[in-house]
């Protein structure tokens, strides 16, 4: 995939060092997430699974700076996300990170498009070079919708994840992470969007993290680490 001259630049290629990582929530006596090392070399890609209420959300949380209530070190390059104001964290986060969640989070009056294009919209004060729409029609065209302005209201679940995987990517970013991208599709809908996302991230030269126990993802990601009670038990091997 080519970037026309005026669409944003790819994101210098992002590794993860996490050291020490506690994070508490208030009414809970245990962390709910304790991290004493993990590593995740650029362009690598992570699957973490886990049963619900283990950690998955929280961790990536952390690594993408949506929530900075942690203790220790969560570096992304060097940057440790903990200790930055949660204005510089949104910054960051805006330049560096595609996030794909369960829920689509689209605007159902707006057509795809815009959709896709909204986060760089609010970023740059409305003003957006011509070649984001050119970029944003083509990443439609890969993630296989062909209709960049029907509303995104009237899409089937499937087309408003692959949407949301759209957006994710349209900024080029060096760091995806997905939240149980494919939990609220089926299987065949959710197979779709799983080898969109894993192949769009390999073709960016992303480092991917997805939270998932879809078998698709097992299948196509190396590298698995296994949630319970905040600790990883299994797959690991840096982060016992
Ligand atoms: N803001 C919060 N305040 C208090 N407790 C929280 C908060 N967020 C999460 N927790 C608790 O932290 C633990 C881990 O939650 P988390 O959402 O990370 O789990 P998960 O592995 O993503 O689960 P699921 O598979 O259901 O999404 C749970 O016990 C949860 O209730
Ligand atoms: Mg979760």
């Amino acid at each position: 995939m080519s970037a026309p001259k005026s669409a944003p630049k790819s994101a210098p290629k992002s590794a993860l060092a996490i050291r020490d990582l506690v994070v508490r929530y208030p009414g809970l006596d245990a962390p709910a997430l304790e991290v004493p090392a993990l590593t995740l070399a650029a362009g690598e890609a992570l699957l973490v699974s886990g049963p619900s209420g283990a950690g998955k959300t929280t961790f990536l949380n952390a690594v993408t700076g949506l929530d900075g209530r942690g203790q220790g070190v969560v570096a992304w390059d060097g940057i440790n996300l903990i200790g930055l104001s949660e204005g510089a964290r949104d910054r960051w986060r805006a330049g560096h990170v595609g996030l794909v969640m369960q829920d689509f989070h689209l605007f159902p009056a707006l057509s795809v498009r815009e959709n896709v294009m909204l986060p760089q919209r609010l970023a740059r004060w409305g003003r957006l070079p011509p070649a984001l729409r050119t970029e944003a029609d083509a990443l439609l065209v890969r993630v296989g919708l062909d209709r960049p302005q029907q509303r995104a209201g009237t899409l089937s679940r499937g087309q408003k994840q692959r949407t949301a995987v759209a957006r994710a990517l349209l900024c080029r970013p060096g760091i995806v992470v997905a939240d149980e991208p494919t939990a609220s599709l089926d299987p065949v809908a959710g197979h779709a969007v799983a080898e969109l996302l894993v192949g769009l991230a390999a073709n960016l030269g992303a480092s991917l993290i997805v939270a998932s126990h879809d078998p698709v993802f097992a299948a196509r990601i190396a590298r698995h680490a296994r949630l319970e009670g905040g600790r990883f038990v299994t797959g690991e091997g840096d982060a016992a």
